[in-house]
């Protein structure tokens, strides 16, 4: 059974349809990448999945029951949490007490909460900045002080607005370990990423949206070859450039 099912779901803010009847699955303890232009109705789509906005129509299950209208913290305690694109820490409070307030998202108090805390901030590569007011982290910092965050609150399913965004090729590098690691802890994923290099060699399936609609959905090799995908998105040569690296993970 799927962990989230997104059945016809439809936003609409006034005339403009954000999200026009998308449906899609992410399997337990797969990587499903979200992309699509500027606007396709990636952050939209999430943010109707984690309960930020009501949807127009259409029902979303999670873990097997149906979360659509439920409010955001509701949703998140029954383990679907996001992070979000535009990062906002807790700008005043420490990186760590940041990551404590994912770890109480369940209630569990004190030592419980501290112990998951340090050890998600040491698996964002933060330690040296725990104590370090939130505020003053660069971006990349941020971005992972976002994810630490999340990961506090234990999810079953992570679901993540470009966290790689605006990272050195360095940055983005270790962000894919950690998103390895993550799902090999058992975490699902469903991840919004421009950064095609590094969504397609990691993401199980791909799901892809253009002016609200679901245009492609398959696995990356696929997704790829996509004629409807190439002309809405991609790009022929980046998709020449993204065929030719199968190529030569295939003979290799
Ligand atoms: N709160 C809102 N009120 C009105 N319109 C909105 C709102 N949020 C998003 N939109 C519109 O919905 C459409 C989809 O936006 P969305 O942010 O979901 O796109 P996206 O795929 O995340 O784009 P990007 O890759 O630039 O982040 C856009 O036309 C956007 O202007
Ligand atoms: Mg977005």
């Amino acid at each position: 059974m799927a962990l989230l099912e997104v059945r016809d779901v439809t936003k609409k803010f006034g005339e403009l349809v954000a999200n026009d009847r998308v449906s899609f699955t992410v399997d337990a303890g797969t990587i499903v990448g979200l992309i699509g232009p500027n606007g396709a109705g990636k952050t939209t789509l999430f943010n109707c999945v984690s309960g930020l906005y009501p949807v127009t129509a259409g029902r979303i299950f999670f873990d097997g029951a149906e979360v659509t209208g439920l409010p955001s913290y509701r949703i998140a305690r029954m383990g679907a949490v996001r992070t979000f694109q535009v990062v906002r820490p807790l700008k005043d409070m420490t990186v760590f007490d940041n990551v404590l307030v994912g770890a109480f998202l369940h209630g569990a108090g004190g030592a419980q909460a501290r112990e998951a805390a340090e050890s998600c901030i040491e698996l964002c590569g933060l330690a040296e900045y725990a104590d370090k007011s939130a505020g003053g982290l660069p971006i990349g910092g941020k971005k992972r002080l976002e994810l630490a965050r999340a990961l506090a609150t234990r999810p079953k399913l992570l679901m993540l607005d470009e966290v790689m965004a605006g990272l050195t090729s360095t940055e983005v590098k270790a962000a894919l370990e950690l998103i390895r690691h993550i799902r090999e802890k058992g975490i699902t994923l469903l991840i919004v990423e421009h950064v095609m290099e590094a969504i397609m060699p990691i993401a199980d399936k791909v799901v892809v949206l253009d002016g609200g609609i679901k245009i492609a959905e398959g696995p990356p090799d696929r997704i790829i070859d996509d004629e409807r995908v190439i002309s809405a998105y991609l790009g022929a040569k980046f998709s020449r450039r993204l065929q030719a690296k199968r190529e030569e993970r295939t003979n290799a």
